[in-house]
């Protein structure tokens, strides 16, 4: 089945080659052409271009895109969005006065997920979970990277990613399942972290390895939680199963944990709030792309990942919405985008590539999604009438999206 747009006011990143990611002064440059087609075939783009050049097709469905805007889906690659309950008690106890460190040593954040994890069955978690999903989706998600880590036992993290092969199994979206055992320390190794990391290397990596049930592993190298040999440990037990790391790291510490994750060929390196300028030489140098999580920034009131400085320093950067119950429970792509704007100084242009092709390359998926590129998934957002693609983190809180198509099926 053929599916033609046409007279599309502004097609935005369009890319004739196949290309992994952009960095530095190219992550200012976003390809677009304007009055232009798109055709569709099944879950493929076969063609776009001006609309001079529009094909004369049969059996095709014609859309009239005049006023509108098209652009590929949003690409998150790093979300926690199976999780069991919620944690609105800590968001008050913390506008009362509390920090996250603070709520996280009296037995909550993390472990409080935890609690209620082991405490709600398989199925209610995938039907919570799925409401998430679908919400992310109509938001113009179209790939999304889903972790474990509220499950911090061997049937816990089993239990979590076989929601997530669940929803994998049951939606159009593309995901990718990150392995987070390494997420806290559960009471019971409080004072014994190496039978932890024990538990995590020789008991939950060859469960989870045998049931195919991960993509990456991924691990929170912080002050107070996991050392930067602990992870080395688990980045490498991870490589032995096939497990690329992607780090949640530098957070609020910066303790060497970018030399470990680049030495170890991370993915990604995730968070980034607080970063050295001997950080940023150590990624200049590396594949590992940097991931920034601002929504986590805005709502646990953290500084922003200098993103200026970054790029700046000719660095590549992606936007991920990092939703998660204790730090973002939002996964609103187009807000990631626009506070990237208005409060990490990029331009409209950087914060589309960051969402987009860069997101692809930190979940594995740049030949396939990120662009507007013959032969990558139909996974495309198609707006409102609009002015300019300008208009999305201008109007930072209106639903500016009319339909999202993911692989080639309307999912709005
Ligand atoms: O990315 N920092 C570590 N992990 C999550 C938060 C997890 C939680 O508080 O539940 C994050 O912010
Ligand atoms: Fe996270």
């Amino acid at each position: 089945m053929k599916t033609l747009f046409i007279n599309i006011k502004e097609l935005i990143q369009t890319r004739d080659k196949l290309i992994e990611k952009v960095s530095g002064k190219e992550m200012n440059i976003l390809p677009k052409i304007e009055n232009a087609f798109l055709l569709i075939e099944d879950n493929l783009i076969i063609g776009f271009g001006s609309m001079i050049d529009c094909p004369k097709t049969e059996n095709t469905t014609v859309i009239d895109a005049t006023g509108k805007i098209i652009l590929p889906a949003w690409v998150d690659s790093h979300t926690h969005i199976v999780y069991a309950g919620n944690r609105v008690q800590e968001f008050v106890d913390r506008i009362n006065g509390l920090s996250y460190k603070e709520i996280a040593l009296r037995g909550g954040g993390i472990l409080n997920s935890a609690k209620k994890l082991q405490e709600t069955s398989e199925d209610t978690i995938y039907q919570e979970s799925k409401i998430r999903l679908e919400e992310i989706m109509s938001q113009g998600t179209g790939a999304v990277e889903i972790k474990s880590g509220y499950g911090l036992s061997v049937e816990g993290e089993l239990k979590m990613l076989r929601v997530i092969k669940r929803l994998k199994e049951n939606y159009p979206i593309a995901i990718k399942a990150t392995f987070l055992g390494a997420h806290a320390f559960p009471v019971a190794y409080k004072e014994n972290h190496s039978a932890y990391i024990d538990l995590i290397i020789n008991k939950m990596i060859p469960a989870i390895a045998n049931e195919k049930l991960a993509d990456y592993i991924d691990a929170f190298l912080e002050t107070g939680y996991f050392s930067v040999d602990e992870t080395i440990q688990i980045m490498q037990a991870g490589k032995k199963h096939g497990l690329q790391a992607k780090i949640h790291v530098n957070q609020f510490t910066t303790i060497g944990g970018i030399k470990a994750c680049v030495e170890n060929e991370a993915l990604s390196v995730d968070h980034l709030e607080i970063v050295s300028d001997d950080d940023i030489e150590l990624l200049k140098n590396s594949q590992t792309m940097p991931v920034a999580l601002p929504n986590c920034s805005y709502f646990i009131s953290i500084p922003y990942t200098p993103a200026r400085k970054m790029i700046d320093a000719g660095l590549a950067l992606a936007l991920a919405s990092d939703f998660n119950p204790g730090t973002t429970p939002s996964g609103n792509m187009n807000f990631v985008v626009a506070s990237a704007c208005i409060k990490m100084e990029m331009t409209p242009e950087e914060s589309i590539n960051a969402a987009t092709i860069n997101g692809a390359y930190a979940m594995g998926l740049s030949k396939t999604h990120g662009s507007i590129t013959i032969g990558k998934k139909a996974t495309i957002i198609i707006t409102k009438p609009l002015n300019s693609f300008y208009q999305i983190p201008y109007e930072f809180t209106s639903n500016l999206i009319e339909k999202v198509m993911i692989e080639g099926q309307f999912i709005k």
